[in-house]
């Protein structure tokens, strides 16, 4: 039996505990948790009274373990970790609130809105020897893996360019409202995934990026929600990014991605980027499926395996020492990345990273 580690989490809205779970693309970190023998879930906070009510009804956790007041939590409960799960621009807080305590940190992407509160933030951890790790669930996803072990084996060889398309429909007036108020939502919302994913595949980090944005009439959004992105990598690889979160089809898959290195192709088109993964070797017209061993390649099963992974993971580092999959170094570098789409879609000038 494994000593759990005793967590409390920040924000129980959708990813923490899916408000319809028969429609959500995962289970949750509390049913997560609350399943594993590496954790025990002590105590939960968030500013809304019904999350918190829906909590306990649930049978999750008891009154007297449910804040409104993340301080109130801080200074009650006994515990080790801390899963950050409310929006983003309250992070930085939580997490400021939750060095002073010392406690390990499980961050939801994007781990921080502003980078320079965010290396901030990181020289703290350091200081304090807190594990600090960035759920970048991309990476953990079956599909992920199988990516970035491709192209570590050399399958495709030496890569020219990857091509990125996102269609995403998230025009949905019964979102909570701050959604719609958002900074660059498609960057920060969804980018971080897949700028994410492109770095940890390709063992890379971004170099420079150029761009432009745009929003249709119909969107419900105060920033533009779509972007046309070029990115050269430190190595050489070009990112062409194509996304908007304003889409209205519902028939072509969600993400498309090709990745063309000079002896084959890496094909996955995916809602969430789940299997299957395609190999074309050069020439070749037929493609040999990487992720035909997987046998659950629905949405919601890749969404929670990789929870799983990242969640284990977070133990390993917290009890034994391990390197965080994604720290919160890594993390920022992906932040970095984010910024600078912004940055470039808003000046429409090429901007040259600095991490
Ligand atoms: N990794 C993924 O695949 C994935 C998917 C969805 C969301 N997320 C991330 O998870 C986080 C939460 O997203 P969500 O979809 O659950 O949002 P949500 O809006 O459904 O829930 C947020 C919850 O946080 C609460 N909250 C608001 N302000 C708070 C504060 N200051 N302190 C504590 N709680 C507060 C809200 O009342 C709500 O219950 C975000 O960082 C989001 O980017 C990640």
């Amino acid at each position: 039996m494994k000593k759990p580690l005793k967590i409390i989490i920040s924000g129980i809205g959708n990813r923490a505990l899916p408000r319809d779970p028969l429609k959500s693309n995962w289970k949750g970190w509390v049913e997560l948790i609350n399943k594993m023998e590496e954790f025990h879930l002590v105590a939960a906070h968030d500013i809304d009274d019904s999350a918190l009510k829906r909590t306990a009804e649930l049978g999750y956790l008891k009154p007297q373990q449910l804040y409104r007041s993340l301080e109130k939590m801080l200074k009650n409960i006994d515990c080790d970790a801390i899963l950050v799960s409310n929006p983003a621009q309250f992070h930085a807080q939580t997490i400021q609130a939750a060095l002073e305590r010392n406690l390990h940190m499980l961050v939801e992407k994007p781990f921080v809105s502003d980078v320079n509160e965010g290396k901030m933030l990181i020289r703290e951890a350091k200081r304090r020897k807190i594990v600090m790790a960035v759920v970048q669930n991309w990476r953990y996803k079956d599909v992920g893996q199988l990516l970035r072990k491709a192209i570590k084996d050399n399958l495709i060889g030496g890569i020219g360019h990857i091509f990125f398309r996102y269609l995403r429909n998230r025009e949905n007036p019964r979102y909570p409202s701050y959604i719609f108020r958002e900074k660059s939502p498609l960057l920060y919302a969804m980018g971080i995934h897949h700028l994410d994913l492109f770095r940890y595949i390709l063992d890379d980090d971004f170099a420079s990026v150029s761009g432009n944005s745009f929003k249709p009439p119909w969107s419900f959004y105060k920033s533009d929600t779509g972007v046309n992105l070029f990115l050269k990598t430190k190595k050489g690889a070009s990112v062409v990014y194509s996304g908007t979160i304003s889409s209205l089809n519902n028939v072509i898959p969600q993400e498309s991605l090709l990745i063309d290195g000079d002896m084959g192709s890496l094909v996955n088109e995916s809602q969430w980027l789940e299997p299957p993964l395609y190999f074309y070797p050069k020439e070749k017209k037929e493609g040999i499926n990487l992720s035909k061993e997987i046998k659950n390649t629905d949405i919601y099963t890749q969404y929670n395996i990789a929870d799983q992974r990242i969640l284990k993971n977070f133990y390993l580092a917290v009890v034994a020492g391990i390197k965080p999959a994604c720290d919160a170094s890594d993390a920022l570098r992906s932040a970095v990345a984010v910024e600078a789409c912004h940055s470039a879609c808003q000046t429409g000038k090429t901007v040259y990273l600095r991490y």
